[in-house]
C-alpha cells in the first residue's frame, strides 16, 4: 500500500464554464475517489485549478474585445464557485496565471534547457502577413487531410479526432484575418519524444498492467506510430515567456505549462509538496478525459522523466465522453448542461446530478445523458428506493419509539443475516472504487438501500406492532443500522445526502472502517426529526429543460442553414411594373385583437397612406416611428381586418424567421424610386 496519494483532475480551460461532460469524465469520479480515500483515513491531496493559457483563450478575448486576463478572471471565478457548490472537494483550486506557477513552469523549462534536454529547431510556420503574427494551433483552420472537414484546426480536427500539424491542412486560412497565410521560418524548442520511446514502451506497455483498456489502447497506438520531437514553445503574446535569451515573443506551449500546474498548485497548498511529488511511496493518479490521454501518459511523463526528480503517475483512469440527448456536447454550439445553470435551476439537488452522472459515467465507452433518464433515476431510484427506505425506518422509529433506537434483542437468525450482507456489499464497494469502477461501486451502494427497502417490505413492521412490539423493535434496529451504514458508504457519491442523513440519525463520527454488520447505533440512542432525503422531479421541470435544448437546436440549425434557393427568373418588364419607393413611417399602432398586425401611416413622397403590416411581433411602435423604409406602393390595395391597406413594407427575414427593416443606408427623400 502507498503511504500517500496525490490525486489530480484535469485543469479546465478558463474560456468557458464547466458542463456535465467535464463532470462525468473527470471531476465526479475524482471527487468520489478522494472522498473515499479520506474516509479510509489515507493521506491524500486533491489538486485542481484553471488552465489559463493557450490560443482558445486569446481567441475568446478577441471575440469579446477584452484582454485574455479578463477572460480567465471571469471564467476562473465561475468555475471555482460552481465546483465548490457542487461539492467537488479540492484541497486546492489554483490557476496557471499564478506567480508560483510562472516560477515553477519557467524553472522546469530552464532545468531541461540547461541539461540540454531540448532540440532547438528552425522550422517553417504559418504567418499572417496582414496582422503580422505567427499563427499557432487554433489561429489557423483549413480542410482536414483525413476526413475533409473544412473547419479543422491547426492542431486537431474535431470531426475525426485526428491530431494535426497546421502544415497538414489543405487550403489553410488565418482565423485572424481570413487571409491565406504564408510560411515563415521561426525557432522553437522541441522535446525529443522519440528518445523516450523505449522508456515509455516499457513503462506503459509492460510495467503498468492495471491501466484501463481505453488508456492502454490509445497509448499503444501512439507508440506504434512512432514518436516525433514535439515543439514546447509557441509564437504568441499570451503565456509564460520562454525563459532563455533570444526568445522574445515566444511563450511555453500550453500543454507544456498546464500539467506543471499540478505541481505549482501542490506547492501553493503545502510546503511539504515534495513529499507528494518526489517520494516513490506516493501514488499519483491523474483523472482526465480521453482527449487528454496522450498529454498525461506520454508527453508529461517524458517531461517528468527528463527533469529526473519526480515520480510518474501510477494510474491515469481516463474516461470516454458523455453526450447530451444523443448529440456531442459542444461549447461553441452551446449544446451542454452547464454546471452553474444546473445549480441555479436545481437548488438543493446537487446529489441528483452527481448520482446520475456516476450511474451513467462513460467509463468504457461514450454514454448519453438524457433529461428523461435524469428524472427516472431520481424518481425510481433515489426517491423510491434510498429515500423511501430511510424515511420509513426513521418515521416508524419516531412513531413507535419516540425516535430512540429500539432494542435488537428479538432479532432472529434471518434478521441477522440481513445485517451480515452489509459486509459483503462494503467489500464490493471498496474493490470497485480501488479499481476506478465507479458505476459498479455506486450500484453496490444502492444495493444496500435495496436490501433495506426489501427487508421492510418483507417484514411489514407497520402491520405487527400491536401484537409483536419486540419484533418491530428488532426490525427497526436493523433498518437503522443499515441507514447508518448508508450514511457513510454513500458519502463519496452523495455527500450532501450523507450529511443530511447523518444529522437525522444524530450519528457520531464514524470511520469507513467501522461500517459493516457491527452495530453503529446503540440501543437508546436518540435521533433527530426525520425529513425527506429526496423529492420527486415533476414532468414540467424536465419539459422546461428539454424546451431550452430544443430552442438551442433550432438556433444551431438556423445558423447552419443555407440561404433560401433562388426563385425562377422574371423578365425586366415584369420587374419594372413594381413601383418601389422610400417612405418614412409617421405613425404606428398595433391593430387591436391581433398578435401580428401593425397599422402604419407612411409618407411615401407621393402621399401619406395607411399600410397594414404583419410586423407587430418584432417591433414596438417606438422602433418604427421616424424610420425610413422600402415600400411597394402599387400593390393592389386590400382590406385587412377592416382596414384598407395601400401598399406593402419590404423587410428582410433572417434564418430564424426574424424580420429586419429594409430601408436606405443613408437618409434620402421620401418618394425616391428603388430600381
Ligand atoms: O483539455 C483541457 O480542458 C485542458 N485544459 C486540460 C489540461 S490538464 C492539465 F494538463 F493541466
Ligand atoms: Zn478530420
Amino acid at each position: 500500500m502507498f503511504k500517500r496519494y496525490l490525486i489530480t483532475s484535469a485543469l479546465p480551460y478558463a474560456n468557458g464554464p464547466v458542463h456535465i461532460g467535464h463532470l462525468a469524465g473527470v471531476y465526479v469520479p475524482a471527487d468520489i475517489y478522494v472522498r473515499y480515500l479520506r474516509l479510509r483515513k489515507r493521506d491524500v491531496l486533491f489538486i485542481g485549478g484553471s488552465d489559463e493559457h493557450g490560443v482558445p483563450i486569446t481567441i475568446k478575448a478577441r471575440q469579446e474585445n477584452v484582454t485574455p486576463q479578463d477572460v480567465v478572471d471571469k471564467y476562473h471565478n465561475i468555475i471555482k464557485k460552481s465546483f465548490e457548490e457542487f461539492g467537488i472537494s479540492f484541497d486546492v483550486y489554483s490557476r496557471t496565471t499564478s506567480k508560483v506557477h510562472y516560477e515553477t513552469a519557467s524553472g522546469f523549462f530552464r532545468k531541461l534547457y540547461d541539461n540540454n534536454q531540448f532540440i532547438e529547431k528552425t522550422t517553417e510556420q504559418f504567418y499572417d502577413e496582414e496582422v503580422k503574427q505567427f499563427l499557432a494551433d487554433r489561429y489557423i483552420t483549413g480542410t482536414c487531410p483525413v476526413c475533409s472537414n473544412e473547419n479543422a484546426y491547426g492542431d486537431q480536427c474535431e470531426k475525426c479526432g485526428s491530431s494535426l500539424n497546421a502544415t497538414d491542412l489543405v487550403n489553410p486560412r488565418s482565423t485572424l484575418s481570413g487571409s491565406v497565410p504564408v510560411l515563415r521560418e521561426t525557432k522553437h524548442w522541441f522535446l525529443p519524444l522519440d528518445q523516450y520511446e523505449g522508456f515509455l514502451r516499457k513503462w506503459i506497455l509492460e510495467d503498468n498492467t492495471d491501466w484501463k483498456a481505453n488508456v492502454y489502447g490509445q497509448c499503444k497506438s501512439w507508440l506504434d506510430q512512432g514518436l516525433q520531437p514535439r515543439a514546447v514553445s509557441r509564437d504568441l503574446d499570451w503565456g509564460i515567456p520562454v525563459p532563455v535569451d533570444g526568445a522574445t515573443g515566444k511563450v511555453l506551449y500550453v500543454w507544456f505549462d498546464a500539467p506543471i500546474g499540478y505541481i505549482s498548485a501542490t506547492k501553493e497548498l503545502t510546503p511539504d509538496w515534495e513529499k507528494y511529488w518526489k517520494d516513490k511511496e506516493s501514488k499519483l493518479v491523474h483523472f482526465i478525459g480521453k482527449d487528454n490521454i496522450v498529454f498525461h501518459c506520454i508527453i508529461f511523463p517524458a517531461m517528468l522523466k527528463a527533469e529526473g526528480t519526480y515520480i510518474l503517475p501510477d494510474n491515469v483512469p481516463a474516461n470516454e465522453f458523455l453526450n447530451l440527448e444523443g448529440d456531442k456536447i459542444s461549447t461553441s454550439r452551446n449544446w451542454a448542461v452547464w454546471l452553474h445553470e444546473y445549480l441555479e435551476d436545481f437548488k438543493g439537488k446537487e446529489d441528483v446530478l452527481r448520482y446520475v452522472l456516476c450511474a451513467n459515467m462513460p467509463e468504457t465507452k461514450d454514454n448519453d445523458f438524457t433529461w428523461k433518464d435524469f428524472q427516472t433515476r431520481n424518481n425510481s431510484e433515489l426517491v423510491a428506493i434510498f429515500g423511501n427506505f430511510v424515511n420509513r425506518a426513521l418515521v416508524l422509529t419516531q412513531k413507535y419509539f419516540g425516535g430512540k433506537v429500539p432494542s435488537s434483542a428479538a432479532a432472529t437468525a434471518q434478521d441477522l443475516e440481513v445485517l451480515k450482507e452489509i459486509d459483503s456489499i462494503k467489500k464490493n464497494i471498496e474493490d470497485s472504487l480501488e479499481n476506478f469502477r465507479f458505476r459498479e461501486a455506486l450500484k453496490e451502494a444502492m444495493n444496500l438501500a435495496r436490501l433495506g427497502n426489501k427487508y421492510l417490505a418483507d417484514t411489514e413492521p407497520w402491520k405487527i406492532f400491536k401484537d409483536q412490539p419486540e419484533k418491530v423493535a428488532a426490525i427497526l434496529n436493523i433498518s437503522l443500522q443499515i441507514s447508518a451504514n448508508l450514511a457513510i458508504l454513500m458519502e463519496p457519491f452523495l455527500p450532501f445526502t450523507s450529511a443530511k442523513l447523518k444529522a437525522m440519525l444524530n450519528l457520531p463520527e464514524i470511520n469507513w472502517d467501522n461500517t459493516g454488520s457491527n452495530p453503529l447505533l446503540s440501543e437508546g440512542h436518540q435521533m433527530n426529526e426525520p425529513a425527506l432525503l429526496f423529492e420527486k422531479i415533476e414532468d414540467t421541470t424536465i419539459e422546461a429543460q428539454l424546451n431550452k435544448l430544443a430552442e438551442q437546436k433550432k438556433l444551431n440549425e438556423a445558423k447552419n442553414a443555407k440561404a433560401e434557393p433562388q426563385k425562377s427568373n422574371v423578365s425586366y418588364d415584369d420587374f419594372s411594373k413594381m413601383d418601389i419607393r422610400i417612405g418614412t413611417i409617421l405613425e404606428a399602432v398595433k391593430v387591436p385583437k391581433t398578435a401580428k398586425l401593425m397599422q402604419l401611416k407612411v409618407d411615401t413622397g407621393i402621399d401619406t397612406r395607411t399600410i397594414v403590416s404583419g410586423i407587430a411581433e418584432f417591433f414596438t411602435p417606438e422602433d418604427l416611428i421616424g424610420k425610413q423604409v422600402t415600400v411597394l406602393v402599387n400593390l393592389e390595395p386590400r382590406a385587412i381586418k377592416g382596414i384598407q391597406s395601400q401598399g406593402m413594407l419590404l423587410l428582410a427575414e433572417d434564418k430564424l424567421g426574424k424580420l429586419i427593416l429594409a430601408g436606405p443606408q443613408q437618409s434620402t427623400d421620401n418618394g425616391s424610386v428603388v430600381r
